[in-house]
C-alpha cells in the first residue's frame, strides 16, 4: 500500500487540524459505556496514523497501543507522545496480519482505515486482527464510507486551502468512482506556496472502498463479531440514510 509516504504524511496534521479528535474520543467513550460488556481500560488503535485518537485516549487514562503501516505517520505519533509525556505502544505493522500477543478491551480503526482494505480478503484479515486482540464481549469500532450515499451522490472534486506559518497549503482532491470495484480513487495533490511560488508538493492516489450495510454484517459475522449498530459517523442515536456519507460501525466480539 503505497500511501501516507513521507511527503503526504508531513502535511497530514495541518490538513486535519480542524478535525474534532476530542469529540470523536467522546463518541468512543460514550460507545464504550453504552455497549461494552466489560469495563474499557485498554484500547488498540488499528491504523493509528499520527496518533490523533491514541494520544487523547492515553491522556484520558487508557492503556493504548497503535499500529500503522506508515513509518512517517508513526514518527509524528511518537513525537506527539514524547511531547505530551505519554506512554503509548506504537508499532509499525499491517493491520491485516499484525499480532501484538496481547488483548485489549476495545479495538478502534478511525477515519476510514477499513476503507483502505479494498478486497474482501483484506477486510476479513483486518477484522480477524481486531478479533484476535479482543476478549469475548469486547468492542470493535470503525468508520467507513457508506455505499448508498457514494452511489447516490457521487464523490466531488474539492479544494482546501489553509494558511501556513508563512504561506499557504492547498490540497486538491480529484476522485474517480469505480462502481464495479466498490472503490473511489482519491487523487490528492498538495502544494505549499510562499509568495505565490510552489516550494513543496506531493501527490498520492488513495484507493478507498465503500461499504453496504448487509455486507458489513456478513463480513463481521464471518470474523466472529455481531454488528450492534451502523449509525451516522459519531452519532450513536442517528439514523443512516442514502445521504449519510460516513458511517460508524459498532460490533461486539462473540465467543471463540
Ligand atoms: C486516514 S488515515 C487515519 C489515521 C488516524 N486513524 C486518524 O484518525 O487520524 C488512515 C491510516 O490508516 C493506515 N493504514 C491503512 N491501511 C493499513 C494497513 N493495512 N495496516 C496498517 N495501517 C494501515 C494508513 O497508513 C494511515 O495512517
Amino acid at each position: 500500500m503505497e500511501v501516507f509516504k513521507e511527503g503526504y504524511s508531513s502535511f497530514y496534521d495541518v490538513l486535519y487540524r480542524e478535525k474534532d479528535y476530542a469529540g470523536e474520543c467522546d463518541f468512543l467513550e460514550a460507545v464504550f459505556k453504552r455497549y461494552s460488556k466489560r469495563p474499557v481500560a485498554s484500547v488498540l488503535d488499528l491504523g493509528c496514523g499520527t496518533g490523533g485518537h491514541t494520544s487523547l485516549l492515553a491522556g484520558r487514562g487508557y492503556r493504548v497501543a497503535g499500529v500503522d503501516l506508515s513509518e512517517a505517520m508513526l514518527d509524528a505519533a511518537r513525537r506527539k507522545a514524547a511531547e505530551g509525556g505519554l506512554d503509548i505502544d506504537y508499532r509499525l505493522g499491517d493491520i491485516r496480519e499484525v499480532r501484538l500477543g496481547e488483548r485489549f478491551d476495545a479495538v478502534v480503526a478511525m477515519f476510514a482505515v477499513m476503507g483502505y482494505q479494498t478486497g474482501n480478503d483484506d477486510v476479513s484479515a483486518a477484522i480477524r486482527t481486531a478479533r484476535e486482540h479482543l476478549e469475548p464481549g469486547g468492542l470493535f469500532i470503525f468508520d467507513v464510507w457508506f455505499g448508498p450515499a457514494v452511489v447516490a451522490e457521487g464523490p466531488l472534486d474539492k479544494t482546501l486551502t489553509l494558511d501556513d506559518a508563512d504561506g499557504a497549503i492547498t490540497r486538491t482532491t480529484k476522485p474517480v468512482l469505480n462502481l464495479m470495484e466498490q472503490t473511489v480513487d482519491v487523487n490528492f495533490h498538495v502544494r505549499r506556496t510562499r509568495g505565490g511560488s510552489v516550494v513543496e508538493e506531493t501527490r498520492e492516489r488513495h484507493v478507498m472502498r465503500f461499504f453496504f450495510p448487509e455486507e458489513i454484517e456478513l463480513l463481521l459475522e464471518a470474523g466472529g463479531f455481531q454488528t450492534i449498530s451502523i449509525c451516522p459517523f459519531g452519532e450513536p442515536d442517528g439514523e443512516t440514510s442514502p445521504s449519510t456519507w460516513n458511517i460508524s460501525v459498532i460490533a461486539r466480539a462473540g465467543a471463540r
